[in-house]
């Protein structure tokens, strides 16, 4: 069959990762557990939740929930294919099942954005931290070697006159008019990470497993220090700030601020699928790889709630306003004054961004191995090191995807990729359970509950609309339809038709981008309503495909341009190469 909609079928797929490779099968439900934790509790938290909160208040604990809900509805989805399909892979594989050879191609295209692009943000994130740690400890690294080379450049073009990053450009020494600018710090912990991965998952487990348990007891420590003193202080009204207009409120820039963090707390819960390329390591994957995903993503929901209150009862949501290092932040002389606990964070975020480091490198060449084996990429990518029983230049290849960049990219900009990438890639995995044939229960293996969205769905629909009508008459105005609509409160129109985001605002097109995908979106689901009344769909992986699409309306004009173009790219690579390598279009 030459058709680039071929499939792989359910049945054989789990027989061709008998061929020719040994993975070591050493991984519990536990480690699984420690790996989905270990892959989410990072950057996402330790860095970006002081923007999320000065945002949103209080509130944003909300989006934390919601983004949760998405996540928990995406887990399950990717539970029930990774029982059903027990070989690493993730998405891709369940691609290759449900929507056939292309979409596959594009998804395993796309998750090298979650994947290499992702561990190249914590790679920012963490030199950062680490760079704060050594100051502690009186050591100082230049910032012109601690900073991305566009970052101070960025800097230096909007004028900026303090900070870190301006005083990297203005301290650089030159080398024939360049400005020598790089971030050693991510660089070499990119190097080491690559290094332990190559050695093999053994020594990575323990490590990784060590360092889990070490950022939840900090974690679980700032949460109980922070949380005795905002009651023993009397601080809780912070829960209930005064806005701008003087009103005291749980959410004091409406819904719309909650909205505005949608990206960073999103990117705080990527992670949790990563276990799921985990699965010829492990000892029982269809019993374990779903337990490893839901506990994790449960246990750091609770996590991220609990940490944004204490965060938010600690000090009053303004003074969020630029804060990398919020964690530290509050017990800073001005809050609640525990200088070893500031200490501590900063060792823990060291920490927590290693683990997540660590476990990413290990996705990617595991997915680009399943690509391998179906012929879509070329044989060396599933060499297995005969000594150490890894993908050794799988391994190798992804530490220079994430080193290289490290020398020319910047945080916002590879912030926004791999969200914009996960999030479709969990679009293609929902629709996919979506479509894959229904299967009795069997003992021992995970098993997604059907509950027929016939009726339900298209009912919850209505009421959705109806109360968005009643309970944000703008819903309908300026932008059109959708949270566009409160977003008009708060943001300030620039009809410059600049692209970027203004002073941490949304442009004009950006604006015009939400409206646009708000539309689509409302029409997907009204055609998946019709679909869903058809064909009896089941509701959870309905509910996962609909609440990943809400957020995808979140991305800016920027975002989709840099993805399309990747997925473009994409496209052309696997016209020359892998659809005339493909092992379905020899057999
Ligand atoms: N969720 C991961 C982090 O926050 C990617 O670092």
């Amino acid at each position: 069959m030459s058709s680039i909609f071929r499939k792989k079928s359910i049945n054989n797929i789990s027989s061709d990762s008998a061929h020719g490779n040994g993975l070591s099968r050493v991984l519990t439900a536990r480690d699984l557990t420690f790996f989905g934790i270990a892959a989410i509790l990072g950057a996402g938290s330790f860095s970006s939740l002081g923007g999320a909160v000065f945002n949103g208040g209080p509130g944003v604990i909300l989006l934390f929930v919601i983004v949760a809900i998405a996540c928990g509805f995406t887990a399950f989805c990717y539970s029930e294919f990774a029982s059903r399909i027990p070989i690493a892979g993730s998405a891709y594989t369940y691609a290759y099942v449900s929507f056939g050879e292309l979409f596959a191609w594009i998804i395993g295209w796309a998750l090298l954005m979650e994947y290499s692009i992702g561990n190249i943000y914590v790679a920012y994130s963490w030199s950062d931290y680490f760079t704060t740690l050594m100051s502690k400890c009186g050591w100082e690294i230049s910032a012109h070697f601690s900073t991305s080379y566009m970052e101070a450049k960025k800097a230096f073009e909007s004028g900026a006159t303090s900070g870190e990053a301006i005083t990297a450009w203005n301290n650089a020494p030159a080398l024939g008019g360049l400005k020598i600018i790089l971030d050693i710090p991510a660089l070499v912990i990119n190097l080491l990470i690559t290094y332990l991965v190559y050695r093999g998952v053994k020594e990575s487990k323990n490590f990784s497993n060590a360092m889990v348990i070490l950022k939840m007891a900090v974690v679980t420590l700032i949460i109980l220090v922070g949380g005795y003193l905002v009651f023993s202080n009397g601080l809780t009204h912070n829960w209930q700030p005064m806005n701008d207009a003087g009103v005291n409120s749980f959410m004091p820039n409406g819904f719309s601020g909650v909205m505005m963090a949608v990206s960073g707390v999103f990117f705080a819960y990527i992670g949790f699928d990563a276990v799921s390329v985990l699965a010829e390591e492990s000892k029982n994957p269809q019993r374990d790889l779903p337990r490893g995903m839901i506990y994790s993503l449960v246990i750091c929901t609770v996590v991220y709630i609990l940490l944004t209150l204490v965060l938010t009862g600690a000090a009053n949501y303004k003074s969020f306003e630029g804060i990398g290092d919020p964690l530290a932040f509050i017990f800073e002389p001005q809050n609640l004054n525990v200088g070893w606990m500031q200490f501590l964070v900063a060792i823990c975020a060291v920490v927590a961004m290693t683990s997540v480091l660590l476990v990413f490198q290990m996705g990617q060449p595991r997915i680009w191995m399943s690509m391998s084996r179906d012929g879509l990429l070329p044989n060396k990518f599933q060499e297995i090191h005969p000594k150490y029983q890894t993908p050794g230049f799988s391994t190798i290849l992804t530490g220079m995807v994430v080193g290289i960049p490290l020398l020319f990219t910047d945080k916002t900009f590879v912030l926004d990729f791999t969200s914009i990438g996960t999030l479709f890639a969990f679009v293609l995995v929902c629709g996919g359970v979506l479509l894959i044939p229904r299967r009795p229960k069997q003992e021992g293996k995970f098993h997604m509950p059907y509950i027929n969205a016939q009726l339900i769905f298209p009912i919850m629909l209505i009421a959705a609309a109806v109360f968005l009508l009643l309970k944000f008459p703008t819903y309908t105005d300026e932008q059109g339809i959708a949270h566009s609509g409160y977003f008009a409160d708060i943001f300030d129109f620039n009809f410059s038709g600049n692209e970027e985001y203004v002073n941490g605002k949304l442009s004009f097109m950006d604006l015009a981008t939400v409206k646009i995908a708000t539309i689509i979106f409302w029409l997907t689901c009204i055609l998946l309503a019709l679909l869903c009344f058809l064909k009896k769909y089941s509701l959870i992986p309905l509910l996962g495909l609909v609440s990943c699409l809400y957020l995808l309306t979140g991305m800016t004009k920027n975002n989709w341009a840099w993805f399309i173009g990747w997925l473009v790219l994409g496209l052309a690579v696997y016209f020359v190469y892998g659809k005339k390598h493909s092992k379905l279009n020899n057999n």
